[in-house]
């Protein structure tokens, strides 16, 4: 169940993202981090075919944003459920599905996801609507994490969504010490729970929570232009001039790991 006060925190970053999410697409950075987050998912997981076949996995992405590695990811699976909690991406997202040639396999929903019971989530079985809710092969989130602001809480509700033995790849940017703060200009802190994750720290909670064979890759680095001094790109979150900002690399990790099934 969603309590008080993590709906709140939702709804100030709903805020941030719903304001974001018309220009979201037009990001050079997030466009290659999904791309780059496919090429390591499909490394991991054989079972992600193109085209999936009789035994496609069902995919769950949390924290979709406007879909970019839903829909990217969408050919290798049978069914992949993008949820975000900001009605503005999902909205985006939508719009992006009803142009030609957009992937038939997405379904698109406005959800803060805290419970796998949420009747918003589609049914396990077609013919029986207000039954149990479908439960996944692979859940996936990406850059989604360092927003959360009890890791706890959301790893458990993904294990819940998972189907016996199912699958999470989660990938997020290291908390790397003092200069991953940079990872965000200023104007872009609203709903940041944490400046990265750090790595050992995250694979000791999943195996608390019950994952097990829990491994974390670095997946791989991009450079990102940062601010050289806190709120040097005011309002735009990004360089709108030459000679703004300095490039530094960012580490992304990859946090891969299955359930022992036991909480179904
Ligand atoms: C930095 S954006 C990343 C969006 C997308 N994954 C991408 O890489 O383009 C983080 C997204 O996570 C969403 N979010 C945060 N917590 C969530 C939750 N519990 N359930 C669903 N969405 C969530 C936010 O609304 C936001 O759109």
């Amino acid at each position: 169940m969603a309590t008080a006060a993590s709906s709140l925190h939702a709804a100030n970053g709903n805020e941030r993202f719903n304001n974001e999410a018309a220009n979201w697409d037009n990001n050079p950075f997030v466009h290659e981090a999904s791309r780059q987050a496919l090429k390591a998912i499909l490394a991991k997981f054989p079972a992600l075919k193109n085209p999936p076949g009789e035994n496609g996995l069902d995919v769950l992405e949390l924290g979709c944003g406007t879909g970019l590695l839903s829909s990217i990811i969408a050919p290798y699976a049978k069914r992949v459920v993008a949820v975000d909690a900001a009605p503005g991406m999902i909205e985006v997202l939508k719009t992006k599905l009803q142009k030609p040639g957009a992937p038939q396999n997405i379904l698109p929903l406005a959800v803060l996801l805290e419970d796998a019971n949420d009747k918003r989530l589609p049914p396990a079985d077609e013919f029986n609507p207000d039954g149990p809710r479908l439960k996944f092969d692979l859940i996936i989130s990406h850059l989604v994490l360092h927003h959360i602001p009890d890791l706890r809480q959301v790893l458990n509700t993904m294990q819940d969504c998972l189907k016996h033995s199912g699958w999470v790849a989660l990938t997020d940017f290291e908390d790397a010490g003092p200069d991953s703060k940079s990872f965000h200009a200023r104007s872009r802190m609203e709903g940041v729970a944490r400046h990265g994750i750090h790595v050992e720290t995250m694979e000791i909670l999943m195996n608390e929570v019950g994952f097990v064979n829990v491994n974390v890759d670095r997946a791989w680095s991009m450079d990102k232009n940062v601010e050289k001094v806190d709120g040097e790109f005011g309002d735009a979150g990004r360089a709108a001039q030459a000679g703004q900002g300095q490039r530094k690399a960012r580490q992304l990790n990859m946090f891969e790991n299955t359930t022992s099934g036991v909480r179904h």
